[in-house]
């Protein structure tokens, strides 16, 4: 397992970027962490370089935020509130067949429903103080696509110029 250290927002900000910028049509990344963790902060980073303007705001009591003005459509899901038997109104698979980009934090409730091959992430405060900006961020790629699409995205953050 891949493992980075994020010391700012804004650098969480640049992780979202480059995974948006290697991101291809179809793919999926999971989200998890703890409230508070920087889901939706990597989220906006990766909006804003699909060229989405308008800003990214969490999808908390909406479920979904569709963003298709970007190079490829943003669906932007937050599944904190969802009791497992609403799963029904929310169609996954029908997000997934769309060529754009799936997000979801807070996936738990519906990892029965997963496609074979997505990216998993899980963002951890590292540092006792409430107002530390330090991260972790594990990578655990699942299936042949989600393993490229980590390479690339952790190249495109390291080498932000090549
Ligand atoms: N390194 C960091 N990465 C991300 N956010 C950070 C970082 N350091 C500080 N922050 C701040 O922490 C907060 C993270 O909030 P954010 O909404 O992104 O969390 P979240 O994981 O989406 O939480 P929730 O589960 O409630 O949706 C923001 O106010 C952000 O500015
Ligand atoms: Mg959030």
């Amino acid at each position: 397992m891949m493992q980075l250290t994020i010391n700012s927002a804004v650098a969480m900000q640049r992780l979202g970027a480059s995974l948006a910028t290697s991101a291809l049509p179809h793919d999926l990344l999971l989200l998890n962490g703890d409230l508070g963790a920087g889901k939706t902060t990597m989220t906006q980073g990766l909006g804003r370089a699909l060229g989405i303007r308008r800003p990214v705001k969490s999808p908390t009591f909406t479920l979904v935020r569709e963003y298709r003005e970007g190079k490829m459509p943003l669906f932007h899901m937050d599944f904190y509130r969802l009791e497992s038997a609403d799963l029904a109104s929310i169609d996954l698979t029908a997000y997934l067949n769309e060529p754009g980009l799936v997000v979801i934090e807070w996936p738990q409730v519906i990892q029965a429903a997963l496609p074979t091959d997505y990216l998993e992430l899980q963002l951890t405060r590292i540092d006792d103080a409430w107002d530390s900006t330090k991260r972790l961020v594990s990578f655990k790629a699942h299936g042949d696509r989600a393993a490229a699409w980590q390479v690339t995205a952790l190249k495109q953050f390291n080498q932000p110029e090549a």
